[in-house]
């Protein structure tokens, strides 16, 4: 009060300020240093360049002193002295390079001390040994090397520790000693390669540990005995090759550990058991190669786990029966991931979130996904899924969002989607779509649920070749009027036996025989001269338009169709068939129907041959495959060499007997 007297000018303006605040004290403001704000909760902060020492004279009520950015190098003797109620302080992003060693000796008994993001390299013996009162400690982003063993004596109601950001290679076996409070330790982005085994053995309260990008490469056993209270470990980035077997036994109250980012090519049995507690659970980014059979103990409440990037082949068919909690599982980026086995998902009845995708998925057991209830989303994109089993979605009622983009899929088949009622976002583009007849159930779905296909302007046909590049849902179901011909699919047990010569038969149970007698049709007509034209200018391997040959009717009855291509020769020759084409030829095609029982039209022949034999027609084909057809022309002009070769030889060989023979004679 009296300061205040004296200073400000005017008997008047004092009455004024006492009646209008009857409590203030003193006018504090003339105590705030420049380049400081003090607020009147007692909170001081000092910001820039132009502070180059702690400031002296502060408010007498401040608690919390905040200096940043500043150009402070030194912390001196007397710095903290006559700050009676400060708590907290805090000098970080400046230039602080030395601490006096009796700095916070004479200062008040602080709570909290932050001297982050400085260029301390070494701290003074003992410097706060007299803070028995401090709880947290930051030294992050300084250029700590070694942390010595007496440099945090007497911190015994330390919680917090963060020493992150610094260049520490090595720690003491003793350096926590006695931190007995300590529930925070964070020594993440260290070069820290391998830490003693009893070096925390003290932090019997710890909470949460973060050694993440460190260098460490071995998890010794014994190494988090004693942290039995530890609810978090973030050990990722570092280059871990060899996990001790239990090495996390003792880790029962764990609710996050983090691995990923590591060099585990294996992770030994039971790794993950008793953490009964665990939400999640991280070992994406190693080059794993397997999984053992026991791995995952129970883990109820795990609700996330993150397994990408890898080598594995595949998994352990029970690798989740002890994850029932999960809600998300990440487990994609698995670039040879080629199978799953049939049981794996079994268990998850709160999954919501399954990720695929971008493995190397070839084929899917049918119950995979039977037994998932909740899932929302499923992300099946970027594999190598050539076929789907037609009851694949059929347990996933609930499913919102499927993507099948960036596979081979050629078609799917026509009511796969028919459980699937509450889908709102299917993805099907980047597949090389068949258009033939086996699409048409699915373009009619797609046609019919126009809004759920949400890329349906890239769903392309890409086979055959006078379907290219038409949309999927504008093919008009008239087009394929033609399928009427009772035509039987190939459903996807047939496709594994694509390989095999397809077949035409009545509609007879018995199976044909495959005749080898090739028979050629001569009767034409004049629809057959276009169609015929268009095969001819055709000349890529694809399979091209149907060409129609309706036989005269005193054959037997008999009734072919067939469908003919040509061996690429000239690929720069081929010319894409008209729409119209086509159409004239389907229409033909249409009428003609009435002949035939049953046609079996393949899997995109590329060499279809037909036979007649005793009233049945056999539609078979040879593989136009370039690899196919390159080994038969190799075999080919093998044989025809050797013959050749053997043929001159015995030439040579004759000739030369013939000359002995002539040597041989006058003498006799
Ligand atoms: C302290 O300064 C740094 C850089 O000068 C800035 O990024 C940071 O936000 C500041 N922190 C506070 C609490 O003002
Ligand atoms: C530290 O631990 C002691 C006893 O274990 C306890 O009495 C004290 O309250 C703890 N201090 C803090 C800040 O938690
Ligand atoms: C599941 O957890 C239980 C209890 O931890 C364990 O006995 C069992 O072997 C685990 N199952 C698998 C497949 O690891
Ligand atoms: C894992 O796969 C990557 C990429 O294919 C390869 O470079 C690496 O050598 C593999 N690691 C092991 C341990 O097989
Ligand atoms: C589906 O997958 C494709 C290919 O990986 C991707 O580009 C697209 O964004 C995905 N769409 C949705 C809806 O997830």
């Amino acid at each position: 009060m009296l300061c205040f007297l004296f200073k400000c000018p005017g008997y008047l303006q004092f009455v004024l300020v006492l009646v209008a605040l009857p409590h203030f004290t003193c006018d504090d403001s003339s105590r705030c240093p420049s380049a400081c704000v003090c607020r009147a909760d007692g909170a001081v902060r000092c910001v820039g360049d132009t502070v180059t020492d702690v400031p002296q004279l502060l408010p007498p009520d401040t608690y919390l002193l905040e200096l940043n950015g500043t150009r402070i190098t030194v912390i001196k003797e007397r710095d903290l002295m006559k700050k009676d109620l400060l708590l907290r302080f805090s000098l970080t992003y400046s230039s602080l390079n030395t601490i006096h060693p009796q700095a916070f000796h004479l200062g008040p008994p602080l709570r909290s001390v932050r001297l982050s993001y400085n260029y301390l390299n070494t701290l003074p013996d003992s410097v706060f040994r007299q803070l028995t009162t401090l709880e947290q400690l930051y030294l992050n982003g300084n250029q700590f090397e070694v942390i010595g063993s007496d440099q945090l004596t007497g911190l015994t109601n330390l919680v917090a520790l963060d020493l992150s950001r610094n260049k520490l290679t090595y720690l003491d076996s003793d350096v926590f000693q006695g931190l007995k409070n300590l529930t925070f330790l964070n020594l993440c982005r260290n070069f820290l390669k391998r830490l003693p085994t009893t070096v925390f053995n003290s932090l019997t309260n710890l909470q949460e540990l973060h050694i993440y990008n460190n260098e460490l490469e071995v998890l010794q056993a014994g190494l988090f005995d004693q942290l039995v209270n530890l609810r978090e470990l973030q050990l990722y980035h570092n280059k871990i090759t060899t996990l001790a077997p239990q090495v996390f036994w003792s880790l029962q109250k764990l609710t996050v550990l983090s691995l990923s980012s590591n060099q585990l090519t294996s992770i030994p049995e039971k790794s993950f058991y008793n953490m009964p507690r665990l939400t999640k659970l991280t070992i994406y980014k190693n080059p794993l190669l397997f999984l053992p059979e026991q791995l995952m103990g129970n883990m109820p409440e795990i609700q996330v786990f993150y397994l990408f990037s890898t080598n594995l082949t595949t998994v352990p068919g029970n690798l989740f029966t002890n994850m029932s909690g999960l809600l998300e599982l990440n487990f994609h980026l698995n670039e040879k991931l080629k199978e799953l086995p049939p049981d794996l998902f079994c268990c998850l009845r709160n999954l919501k979130k399954l990720s695929l995708k971008s493995n190397n998925l070839h084929d899917l057991e049918p119950q995979l996904f039977s037994r998932l209830p909740a899932l929302k989303l499923l992300f099946l994109n970027d594999n190598k899924l050539r076929r789907l089993p037609e009851n694949i979605f059929r347990g996933i009622a609930g499913v919102l969002t499927i993507n099948l983009s960036k596979n081979l899929l050629t078609t799917l088949p026509g009511d796969i989607f028919q459980s699937n009622t509450a889908l709102r976002s299917l993805s099907l583009s980047d597949n090389p779509w068949d258009c033939t007849c086996n699409i048409r159930v699915l373009a009619r779905w797609i046609a019919r649920h126009n809004a759920v296909v949400t890329d349906k302007n890239y769903v392309m046909c890409e086979s055959p070749l006078y379907q290219m590049l038409r949309r999927v849902d504008s093919l008009p179901d008239e087009e394929f009027n033609v399928c009427d011909v009772t035509t039987y699919f190939p459903s996807n047990t047939d496709l594994d036996k694509s390989t095999q010569p397809l077949f035409t038969s009545t509609q007879n149970t018995i199976p044909p025989t495959t005749t080898t007698t090739t028979t050629t049709t001569t009767t034409t007509t004049t629809t057959t001269t276009t169609t015929t034209t268009t095969t001819t200018t055709t000349t890529t391997p694809e399979i091209t338009t149907p060409e129609i040959r309706p036989s005269s009717k005193d054959t037997q009855n008999l009734n072919i169709l067939t469908t003919t291509s040509r061996g690429s020769t000239s690929p720069a020759s081929w010319t894409l068939t008209t729409q119209a084409e086509v159409t004239s030829t389907m229409s033909t095609m249409s009428t003609l129907h009435v002949f035939y029982d049953v046609l079996v039209i393949g899997w995109g022949p590329e060499f279809v041959h037909h036979n007649i034999h005793s009233g049945w027609v056999y539609v078979w084909f040879l593989p136009s495959d370039t690899a196919w057809t390159a080994s038969l022309m190799f075999c080919h002009v093998f044989l025809l060499t050797t013959g050749l070769v053997f043929i001159l030889a015995s030439i040579y060989v004759m000739n030369l007997l013939d000359k002995t023979m002539d040597e041989l004679n006058p003498r006799h």
